[in-house]
């Protein structure tokens, strides 16, 4: 072979971190990886015997690599849109089954469960929360429980704060319950198998995937989840819908409920979209209204026309050159169709544009949002790709 070996390094653990992980090559934090496994290999002994440690799982290796490959981003209450939607859910006869799948360190769970137990007057007997991670560490953390301001910043509204806040109380904690899992493999980490979960929240997660394994783990999720069931991702997580899936509330929340036959999807009551958006009449640039262009070319891009979407989102973007939204969804539209460093570069410009704005104020667009929800979702992809915001 011609390679020196720490090209073979790097390529052996991409192909690792692709199989065993999911990740998308693109968007891996290669250098990390490959010095984390320089670091087992002068514990281990030979590049070969890494190479032999991980064809056989050893669990310590694994560790160390996936804690250094993963992001373990998170806080309370992130994205708090979506903890506000749960007063919404539709609750089971009997006790909340809820799944934080790709939990990090815990707080998206814990804040799961503190939601819940106030917002739909549920006591502890009534909610179990799973959080479940490929990172041991981070469930380590997650487990102890024990988190500093760091872990209550931007997501966590005022009636949150607090070193003791209401999410750490004894009885929500009680509600939370940790296991190992790798969102590739059947989900079994409860000891049950089928659809028991009401609720799945797997958000910022399968950014990192390749899109055939973010289908993979998808399917995987699905498997789990009650018809009815709602499942919530981060806005940059997958390109399109998923299939048997009907979209809860404005498209850029990311919510969808499981739907029982997906045949009947377009049917299905719980859709939330309305009449499918007009295409624009090309009428002079300047009697066009930015939110209706903007409609049109996701309607357009929804019936499976993403490279046209992205020439009209620039010449949207080139006309109404205020309309931060245009920006944010033509830093979405390159990244679905793979063009990672161009989305980060106009991701980059909206943050700017956005930064000396309030982070309450809502924003026109096709659904109306705030900066905040607009500005963490161009963070978080900056955070995937490997960039500075
Ligand atoms: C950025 S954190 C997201 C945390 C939380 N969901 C949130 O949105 O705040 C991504 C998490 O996904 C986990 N992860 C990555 N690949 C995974 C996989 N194949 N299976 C399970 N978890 C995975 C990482 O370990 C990391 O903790």
């Amino acid at each position: 072979m011609n390679e020196s070996p720490p090209e073979f390094l790097a390529e052996r653990v991409a192909v690792w971190a692709a199989q065993r992980l999911g990740f998308d090559p693109r968007t891996l934090r290669l250098d990390r990886l490959v010095e984390a496994a320089e670091k087992e290999i002068v514990r281990l002994g030979t590049l070969q015997d890494l190479v032999q440690a991980l064809k056989a799982g050893d669990p310590g290796v694994e560790e160390s690599l996936v804690a250094a490959a993963t992001v373990g981003e998170t806080y309370f209450f992130r994205q708090h849109e979506h903890f506000d939607l749960l007063n919404k859910l539709p609750l089971p006869d009997g006790p909340l089954n809820v799944w934080s799948a790709g939990c990090a360190s815990g707080e998206e769970a814990y804040s799961l469960a503190a939601a819940l137990r106030r917002q739909c007057s549920l006591d502890a007997d009534s909610l179990t929360v799973w959080g479940t991670d490929i990172n041991a560490r981070a469930l380590q953390k997650a487990r102890e429980a024990a988190y500093g301001r760091w872990s209550w910043r931007q997501g966590s509204g005022p009636e949150w704060e607090g070193p003791t806040g209401l999410a750490l109380d004894p009885g929500t904690r009680s509600c939370v319950r940790f296991a190992r899992h790798n969102l590739l493999d059947e989900a079994v980490f409860d000891g049950r198998t089928g659809e028991r979960f009401d609720l799945v929240f797997c958000r910022n997660v399968l950014v990192y995937f390749s899109p055939k394994a973010a289908l993979q783990a998808i399917d995987r999720l699905r498997q789990c989840m009650k018809p009815g069931a709602w499942l919530v991702l981060g806005n940059m997580d997958l390109r399109m819908p998923p299939d048997g899936m009907a979209r809860i509330g404005p498209a850029a929340l990311c919510v969808y409920a499981k739907v029982a036959d997906p045949a009947a999807q377009e049917a299905a009551p719980v859709r939330a979209s309305a009449a499918p958006p007009r295409r624009p009449v090309p009428l002079a640039a300047a009697e066009l209204d930015p939110v209706e262009w903007h409609r049109a070319v996701l309607a357009e891009m929804e019936a499976g026309s993403p490279q046209s979407g992205l020439a009209e989102l620039e010449q949207l973007n080139r006309t109404f050159t205020d309309y931060l939204p245009g920006i944010f969804e033509h830093g979405l539209a390159l990244r679905r169709v793979g063009r990672i460093s161009e989305a980060a570069s106009v991701l980059k410009v909206f943050l700017a544009r956005a930064g000396g704005m309030n982070m309450g104020e809502i924003l026109p667009g096709p659904e109306p949002i705030s900066v905040e929800f607009y500005v963490n979702g161009a963070r978080s992809f900056l955070e995937s790709a490997g960039e500075q915001s």
